[in-house]
């Protein structure tokens, strides 16, 4: 998938999107040879490759960082990196000259968070030649508004406010939202109710796709077990054995063996 036409085709074909995150070079090589059709660096950079706690900590900087590294091993997917928090805030100078650093670094698309005071800006990006994708429900730049990382939508006030917030960003132009963490019904109703695909995680099975974060479905990090999330390997547990038998084999001086020396 290369272009923003092939996500609005897989969703008039009901076809299924799939979406990983990315932030580095080696990991975008292996994304770029699987059937996964495009990746997202996601400003969740800022707690899976650096340690903070929130996506606050990214900035525009660290997103730029990313993009690079991940478009320099991504020759045949579509790119889209995150805006990240409150970079869009800052004024339409600001936001057009982030946006530009991260296309140059390498983006085909950026994604904005939310709805509040950006819809002008997504609208203004779309018309300037930007494809931008929305992101709705569990927003994680606003997790201090939501009091933590929470199902969003379970009420009847915030889903039809998350239902009505789908349509503005239809109209602003979005090419595809994320839906995170909304009931699988919402998503639904959601994914019926406007004509851009919608990429969920943990929003249940009847968005046109799916995300996730990289790290999190090669099972990286043991302690992170949402109810959303499948992990596809035990990665933690096979790094570490390769790891304590790589140790083992230098302590017994079984490596480098003389078929492995000069
Ligand atoms: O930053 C991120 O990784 C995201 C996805 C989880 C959708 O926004």
């Amino acid at each position: 998938m290369k272009t923003v036409e092939s996500f609005l085709r897989y969703k008039e074909d009901s076809k299924k999107i799939t979406m990983v995150t990315c932030y580095d070079f080696w990991s975008a090589q292996i994304i770029d040879n699987s059937n996964v059709d495009a990746v997202l660096i996601g400003d969740s950079a800022s707690m899976v490759m650096h340690g903070y706690d929130t996506t606050i900590n990214a900035d525009i900087d660290m997103m730029v960082f990313h993009t690079a590294a991940v478009s320099k091993g991504i020759k045949q997917k579509f790119i889209v990196s995150d805006i990240p928090f409150l970079s869009h805030l800052k004024g339409r100078n600001q936001l057009v000259e982030n946006v530009d650093k991260i296309f140059k670094a390498g983006a085909n698309a950026v994604k904005i968070e939310g709805t509040g005071n950006t819809l002008n800006d997504i609208e203004y990006l779309v018309k300037s030649g930007i494809p931008v994708m929305g992101h709705l429900g569990m927003t994680p730049q606003s997790v201090h508004q939501f009091g933590g990382f929470k199902l969003q939508g379970n009420g009847e006030g915030r889903a039809s406010q998350i239902l009505d917030e789908a349509k503005k960003l239809q109209d602003a132009g979005c090419f595809s939202i994320v839906l995170e963490m909304i009931p699988s019904e919402l998503s639904k109703t959601i994914t019926e109710a406007i004509s851009i695909p919608t990429i969920g995680i943990g929003a249940g099975k009847h968005t046109t796709g799916q995300i996730l974060v990289l790290q999190d479905l090669l099972g990286m990090n043991k302690d992170f077990n949402p109810k959303f999330l499948r992990k596809y390997l035990n990665g933690y547990q096979l790094i570490q054995d390769a790891l304590n038998e790589y140790d083992k084999d230098v302590k017994e001086e079984i490596f480098p063996s003389d078929k492995e020396s000069y």
